[in-house]
């Protein structure tokens, strides 16, 4: 199947990056969010972000207003989903509104339609269940900011069939990322592996070995990582590590997963990273 339209479910950070890119290599997207006030800001992200790649010459004016122009906003879940060849969904990871948000599109999208989820952390099979046809149910996990990074995981939960796994692989393809297949296991591999070194890091921090600023160089001048763990954890938001973490923890049941107690208390304290001002470091 040739993929020309897809609805992407929520314009957050995942979602906005994830409208982007499909826009950006010329499918249409309906971009579906609750209220006209969050569609704007997504759209405001996205016309930013396409300013900053026409300042750095990587695509032009032109194909800056092409890029707007296949994208259309929708407030309504049925009305976006019901001409589209694919959606994905990139909703907060909450599975009660996970579960609203996909029986409203199960019921609306075509027959032939895809449905892919971009969790970072639920069963895909589980999500897939929720649905009429999880045979044609699949993650398709984008990486933050989703215009940079190069790769997507591919999620295949226990009933996706080959044909909707092949899709989805071109599908990513297209948009210029190397898709990467993985089964539905907690975290899949990229969390299963970043987390644990993210959570190591707050310990480390936590038990007085060294700063967040020391431990980040490490990282970065030691290891040439673009980013230290606590840096890396700040743009993610300890909230969502948190999530993950638990995730890991309930899936395992292994102790090696447990989250560190600083980052807990940082979440208890509303300290979220970038999104809320504070993390590990202070933002404006
Ligand atoms: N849209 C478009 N372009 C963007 C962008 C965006 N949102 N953000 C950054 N860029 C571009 C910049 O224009 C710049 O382009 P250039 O290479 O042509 O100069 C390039 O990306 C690098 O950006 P900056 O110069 O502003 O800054 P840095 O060099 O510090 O890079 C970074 C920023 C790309 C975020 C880099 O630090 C990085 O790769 N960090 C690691 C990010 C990471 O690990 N992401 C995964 C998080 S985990 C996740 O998302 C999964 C979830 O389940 C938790």
């Amino acid at each position: 199947m040739n993929v020309k339209k897809v609805a992407v479910i929520g314009g957050g950070t995942m979602g906005n990056g994830i409208a982007h890119v499909f826009a950006m290599n010329g499918i249409s997207v309906n971009l579906v969010e609750t209220k006209q006030a969050f569609a704007d800001r997504a759209l405001d992200t996205i016309s930013n972000n396409l300013d900053r790649m026409v300042k750095k010459e990587k695509i032009s004016e032109d194909d800056k207003t092409e890029t707007l122009g296949n994208i259309s906003i929708y407030l309504d879940v049925g009305e976006g989903v019901e001409d589209v060849d694919l959606v994905v969904e990139a909703v907060p990871e909450n599975f009660e509104l996970k579960k609203k948000v996909w029986k409203q599109a199960d019921d609306a999208a075509p027959e032939h339609a895809i449905l892919a989820s971009n969790t970072s952390s639920i069963s895909i099979t589980k999500l897939a269940a929720l649905t009429s046809r999880p045979e044609s149910f699949i993650g398709m996990h984008f990486f933050n900011p989703v215009p940079v990074m190069k790769m997507v995981e591919v999620v295949r939960g226990l009933e996706t069939i080959d044909s909707v796994y092949q899709t989805v692989k071109e599908t990513a393809e297209h948009l210029n990322k190397v898709p990467v297949p993985v089964n539905d296991s907690p975290g899949f591999v990229s969390n299963r592996v970043l987390m644990p070194m993210i959570n190591e890091a707050i310990f480390t921090v936590g038990e007085g070995v060294a700063t967040p600023e020391h431990v980040d160089e490490v990282m970065k001048l030691g290891m040439a990582h673009p980013m230290g763990p606590l840096r890396l954890a700040d743009f993610i938001g300890l909230d969502v590590c948190l999530d993950i973490l638990n995730v890991l923890y309930d899936g395992f049941k292994d102790p090696k997963y447990r989250p560190a107690p600083l980052l807990v208390k940082m979440v208890d304290a509303g300290k979220l990273g970038n999104k809320t001002g504070e993390g590990f470091y202070s933002y404006d």
